[in-house]
């Protein structure tokens, strides 16, 4: 079991929100229910991670509730902003300001250094970075000595813990991770998800991550089991072992039904 208390939680006001969510891509006959009236809280400075066999809808309710996909029905809110209610200019910048995102692919730009591609997107929207906060997240992902340096001149590992700072630097409402580790070795992987805790616990940072990976969802606070676009089950104070149990009973379960 995880050693650090739930209570530990700075507040429990909510980050993100989706009410009755339902995705449905295509028509007709080939029409896929990808979220099927999904209800689903992500409170602020809470890590969650998102499970589920391959195809059964993490991605597009990330996606959603993120504000990088439209929904077919339900709502969404990020903090006070019900974003159905936004237009795309609106949704743009909601996004740009209170959503940070780490893909499995770092998405970092070759041609700029590791400082550069931490504040480009704020750069981009022409805000000035908090340099105590931009000094503590570089401080907490280990990067000093590597700021000058280009992507192509870090490691795997280094170059994702850049992603991490960057979704981190503008102090996002809340944080978005697609498999963020899928692309590195255990050692690596380890490290970034050990940087996402601490800025859940340290910085009071709010966590989404969708994740295959037992281990990987033991750093998160709450696991949340998603199967044929529905929400199944939910764990707190997950451990690698509970989650692998869990998985191994829904796919005996999922055999004799
Ligand atoms: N652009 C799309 N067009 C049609 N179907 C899609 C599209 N994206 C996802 N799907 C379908 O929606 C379901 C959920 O997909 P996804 O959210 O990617 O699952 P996961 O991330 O859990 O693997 C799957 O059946 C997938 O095939
Ligand atoms: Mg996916």
């Amino acid at each position: 079991m995880s050693t650090t208390p739930i209570a530990d939680r700075r507040t429990t006001s909510v980050a993100a929100r989706a009410t009755d969510l339902s995705k449905i891509y295509g028509q007709g006959e080939t029409q896929v229910v990808a979220l099927d009236r999904v209800t689903v809280e992500f409170r602020q400075a809470e890590f969650t991670a998102i499970m589920g066999p391959s195809g059964s809808g993490k991605s597009t309710l990330m996606h959603c509730v993120a504000g990088l996909d439209t929904f077919s029905s339900g709502s969404v809110r990020i903090g006070d902003t019900e974003l159905g209610s936004l237009k795309d200019k609106q949704l743009t910048k909601l996004r740009r300001d209170k959503i940070g995102f780490i893909f499995q692919a770092f998405n970092l730009l070759p041609t700029l250094t590791a400082l550069e591609n931490i504040t480009l997107p704020m750069d981009i929207a022409g805000r000035k970075p908090d340099k105590q906060w931009l000094d503590s997240v570089i401080q907490m992902v280990g990067l000093r000595d590597r700021l000058g340096h280009r992507p192509s001149q870090l490691s795997g590992g280094q170059q994702q813990r850049v992603a991490v700072a960057r979704a981190l630097a503008s102090r996002p409402e809340i944080i978005f991770g697609d498999e963020p580790t899928g692309n590195l070795d255990s050692r690596s992987g380890a490290e970034v998800l050990g940087f996402l805790r601490n800025s859940v616990r340290e910085l009071g940072q709010t966590v989404v991550m969708v994740t295959h990976d037992p281990v990987a969802a033991s750093y998160a606070d709450r696991v949340v089991f998603l199967a044929d676009g529905r929400i199944v089950d939910e764990m707190y104070r997950p451990t690698a072992e509970t989650v692998l149990d869990f998985m191994k009973q829904f796919d005996a379960k999922g055999r004799t039904s």
